[in-house]
């Protein structure tokens, strides 16, 4: 009779144990998200949504007419030279590195 109410008294425990784990899993989740929205009220766009054409006037137009980049990135083939583009792109002109991508995207789009 004893054991057996140790026994469950030791699985109330356990599951106690559970139940607070979980709800501490999830306090912190909660926490992440209110954090992660009250972080960015103003939140930057995707890459996917940066505007490519825009961003190379902004930053590459004034110094490389587009011509200059016409077929370069475009077509079959041309994934290594894209790929040299963005990290070239690194340590050039003023964009950020998703604003290159962007304008990487924009060169390469046939
Ligand atoms: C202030 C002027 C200036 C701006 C702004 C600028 N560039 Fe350049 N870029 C140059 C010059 C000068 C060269 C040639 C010297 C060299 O190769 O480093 C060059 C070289 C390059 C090359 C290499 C060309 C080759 O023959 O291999 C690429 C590609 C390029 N730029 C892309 C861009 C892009 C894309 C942007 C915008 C994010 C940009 N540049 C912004 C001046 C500029």
């Amino acid at each position: 009779m004893h054991a057996r109410n140790v026994r469950l008294t030791a699985a109330g425990f356990t599951l106690a144990l559970f139940a607070l784990a979980g709800a501490a899993a999830w306090r912190v989740d909660s926490r992440k998200t209110a954090a992660a929205s009250s972080q960015s009220p103003d939140p930057s766009p995707a890459p996917r949504e940066l505007d490519g054409r825009a961003l190379y006037e902004q930053h590459c137009a004034s110094c490389h007419a587009l011509d200059e980049f016409a077929t370069t990135y475009q077509g079959p083939g041309s994934g290594v030279a894209v790929l040299e583009l963005l990290e070239f792109l690194v340590d050039h002109g003023g964009a950020t590195t998703d604003e290159d991508r962007a304008i990487a995207r924009f060169l390469a789009a046939p």
